[in-house]
C-alpha cells in the first residue's frame, strides 16, 4: 500500500518549498497541486479565453505530471510548461478559476491518479480535506501575512512592490477561505505549523520529527 502526505496552507506560506525539501529527504515524489490550476490558467491566457468560459475548454486541456529528482514536471498538451507557471498574472487567474466546480473535479482526478501508484507528498489547499482525506500524515502550514509577502517579494526578485504582493495575497486568501467548494481549511487531524519565525530547514525538521515519532 502506498502512503501520502498532505500539506495544506495559504498562499506563500512556504508549503511548496517545504514539500520539495521534504520530498528529497524522504525520497518520495512531490506534487504541488497549485501548479495544476496554474496550468489551466496558462492555457486560458495563451489562447485568449475568458475565465468565465473555462468549463467549456477543459476537454481541450490535457495535463500530464512527470517527476524528476522527486519534483514534478507539468506538461500541458505535451508541452513542458513547468517553468512558466510562477507569474503574478497566473497566480491571480489560477486563484479565480479554482473556484469553479468543474475545474476542481478535473484537477482532483489528476491528483488521485498521481497518488494511486506511488508514495507522494501533495501540497495545496484541500488535500487533507477533499483530495486525499486518508493521507497518513497531514500538515497545515501557515505564516503571518507579513512573512508570506516578504517571501514572495524575494521570489519575484523585488520587482513587484511589497505592498501590492501583500494585497494580492490577502485577496487570494479571501477567495480560498470563502469559496463554496473545497475552501482552504485545516482539518482537525492536521498538525499546525506556524512558519513565520522558522527557516525552511527548521520547518522541514519539525515535520520529519513528527513523522519519525508517529
Ligand atoms: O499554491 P499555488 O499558489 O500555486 O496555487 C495557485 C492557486 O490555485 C491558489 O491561489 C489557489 O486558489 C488554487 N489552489 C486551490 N486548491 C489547491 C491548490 C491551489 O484552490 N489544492
Amino acid at each position: 500500500m502506498y502512503y501520502s502526505i498532505a500539506i495544506d496552507g495559504p498562499s506563500a506560506s512556504g508549503k511548496s518549498s517545504v514539500s520539495k525539501l521534504l520530498a528529497k529527504k524522504l525520497n518520495i515524489n512531490h506534487l504541488s497541486s497549485g501548479a495544476l490550476y496554474r496550468a489551466i490558467a496558462y492555457y486560458l491566457i495563451q489562447n485568449n479565453i475568458n475565465e468565465n468560459l473555462v468549463e467549456n475548454y477543459l476537454n481541450q486541456i490535457e495535463i500530464k505530471v512527470k517527476f524528476k529528482n522527486f519534483h514534478q514536471l507539468i506538461f500541458l498538451n505535451n508541452e513542458d510548461i513547468t517553468d512558466k507557471l510562477q507569474t503574478n498574472e497566473i497566480s491571480t487567474l489560477s486563484s479565480i478559476i479554482s473556484q469553479n466546480k468543474a475545474v476542481r473535479e478535473f484537477v482532483k482526478e489528476i491528483q488521485i491518479n498521481v497518488s494511486e501508484n506511488q508514495n507522494i507528498i501533495i501540497d495545496g489547499r484541500d488535500i487533507a480535506s477533499v483530495v486525499l482525506p486518508n493521507s497518513k500524515y497531514k500538515f497545515f502550514i501557515t505564516a503571518s501575512i507579513k512573512a508570506r509577502a516578504k517571501r514572495r517579494y524575494l521570489d519575484y526578485k523585488k520587482k513587484i512592490p511589497l505592498r501590492k504582493i501583500e494585497q494580492d495575497i490577502k485577496t487570494r486568501d479571501e477567495r480560498d477561505v470563502n469559496r463554496d467548494i473545497s475552501p482552504l481549511i485545516k482539518t482537525k487531524d492536521a498538525i499546525l505549523i506556524n512558519s513565520s519565525n522558522l527557516t525552511l530547514e527548521e520547518t522541514v525538521d519539525k515535520i520529519l520529527n513528527y513523522i519519525k515519532e508517529n
